[in-house]
């Protein structure tokens, strides 16, 4: 233990703002209820604190060279794609997601392959028994390459055993299960979180090796959540899905690399995670023929057009006040939508349940599905069904007109190759796309417009 007093201090769950008395609301994020009470031991500084480090002195700025950084390929493309094209040598990862969802099987097999691929890498599991990963190995498949694994939850030999075996990939599998002594608060709490990830984040950027982290994130309860910690890595890599289906998505939020937003899709299958390499197919199967209120959309994930499902229930309600409710999408932007569609339309929806649901469990959150939204609920509500080789791409403005989008001509090269013959998109976008053949566009300026094609 070191030395030090120990204190009582308050932690915001959210963003890690740190105060010595509670409050109801975090003056850094503006949430309310999120601190959480931790002990932590207040060290007095000392002549160690300072030994050993580097002495670091100023650069100018013309002299630092901008070579191309060290890329390592997980020869996964798709975690490629949305790491910005492989791994970067010194950097820290955070990988995130719901317990279960597939971190710890997504990462022995970038594990297996960076091994294959003759470099040296450790596996630091703080939740699992060696025997509990052998057995996942088992069901990944062969392993070829060398492998290193511990089981260890205490950072100080964690540390000493990166510094000792030479290593250019660590994976710490989980950032919850980490302590480290001189920190007197449990595993799992804020401080001890903060305090692994920046021995981490020091291990890393000084030994030039990459680090994954495995951050769980809970909705509730006294566990920090890898939020704390995005403000702190290089990169964090969002795992979602539904749990109960098989498909996930990667999803990069925060990148100092490459671009963010990008998104990597896989399935989860009885030999690990496979990769999707074509989502809008992937995503199209089973998509009702000749059923109202579905139509498909195209949205843009990064630099990638996804083609989507989007699928409308509007009924007659049996209760005074009608029910709304959304999968996938934004349900204020859906209520805005059927506000429209009544004022502007005059298609009355007052009595009636409204129900959107993004078909394949993925969330968007891209306005240029509104018009696409708009018809589906139009289609159920007249109970006509709309053309199976039609998609649809606007944003919905308040007035009932369809306003631009960006990579016009991506989203329709990504339909017109899935087999779609005609588009709609919006008018101020006809000219970007008037040499585009092999599909049908037609430009419309309002959603009464677009209604009027059903
Ligand atoms: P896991 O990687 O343990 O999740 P996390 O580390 O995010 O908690 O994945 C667990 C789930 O994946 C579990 O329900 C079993 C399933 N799974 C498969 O379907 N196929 C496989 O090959 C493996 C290894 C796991
Ligand atoms: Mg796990």
């Amino acid at each position: 233990m070191a030395k030090g007093k120990n204190t009582v201090v308050f932690f915001c769950q959210e963003c890690g703002y740190e105060s010595s008395k509670w409050m109801g609301q975090c003056p850094g994020c503006r949430q309310w209820n999120t601190f959480v009470e931790e002990n932590v031991t207040v060290r007095t500084p000392g002549k160690s604190m300072s030994a050993g480090q580097a002495k670091s002195k100023p650069a100018p700025l013309s002299e630092i060279s901008l070579e191309e950084e060290d890329r390592i390929s997980t020869r996964m493309p798709e975690l490629d794609r949305v790491l910005g094209g492989g791994l970067v040598a010194g950097s820290l990862t955070l990988v995130g997601g719901d317990p279960g969802i597939g971190k710890s099987t997504l990462l022995l097999q970038v594990c297996r392959n960076l091994a294959e691929g003759e470099k040296e890498v450790l596996y630091v599991s703080g939740e699992e028994s060696l025997k509990q990963i052998k057995i996942r190995a088992n069901r990944i498949g062969d392993f070829n390459g060398y492998l290193k694994l511990l089981c260890e939850t205490s950072l100080e030999m964690i540390e000493e055993n990166i510094r000792r075996t030479r290593v250019d990939v660590v994976v710490i599998d989980s950032i919850q299960t980490m302590y480290r002594e001189s920190v007197s608060s449990a595993p799992g709490s804020i401080s001890q979180v903060r305090e692994a990830t920046s021995v981490l984040l020091k291990l890393a950027k000084g030994l030039n090796i990459s680090i994954f982290i495995v951050g769980h994130v809970t909705k509730e309860g006294t566990v920090a959540g890898p939020r704390v910690l995005e403000h702190m890595v290089d990169t964090v890599l969002y795992f979602e899905g539904d749990r109960h289906a098989s498909y996930r998505i990667l999803r990069g939020v925060k990148n100092r690399f490459g671009s963010t937003n990008e998104i990597g899709v896989f399935e989860m299958e009885a030999s690990g995670l496979k990769e999707v390499r074509n989502p809008s197919e992937f995503m199209l199967s089973g998509k009702p023929e000749d059923a109202s209120g579905s139509i498909v959309v195209c949205s843009m994930e990064g630099t990638r057009p996804m083609l989507i499902e989007v699928q409308a229930l509007v009924c007659h309600s049996n209760f005074g006040i009608p029910r709304r409710q959304t999968i996938g999408t934004d349900f204020n932007r859906v209520n805005l939508l059927i506000a429209v569609l009544e004022k502007r339309l005059g298609i009355s929806m007052g009595n009636c349940d409204a129900y959107v649901n993004i078909a394949g469990g993925i969330k968007i959150q891209e306005p240029a599905i509104d018009l696409g939204i708009a018809m589906a609920l139009v289609s159920s509500f007249k109970n006509k069904t709309i053309d199976n080789k039609l998609i649809a791409i606007g944003e919905v403005g308040l007035s009932g007109e369809v306003r631009g989008v960006s990579m016009i001509q991506a989203r329709l090269q990504e339909a017109a190759k899935l087999g779609f013959t005609t588009c709609v998109i919006p008018d101020v976008c006809m000219e970007s796309v008037k040499d585009m053949t092999g599909i049908k566009v037609i430009g419309v300026k309002s959603v009464r417009e677009a209604i009027q094609l059903l």
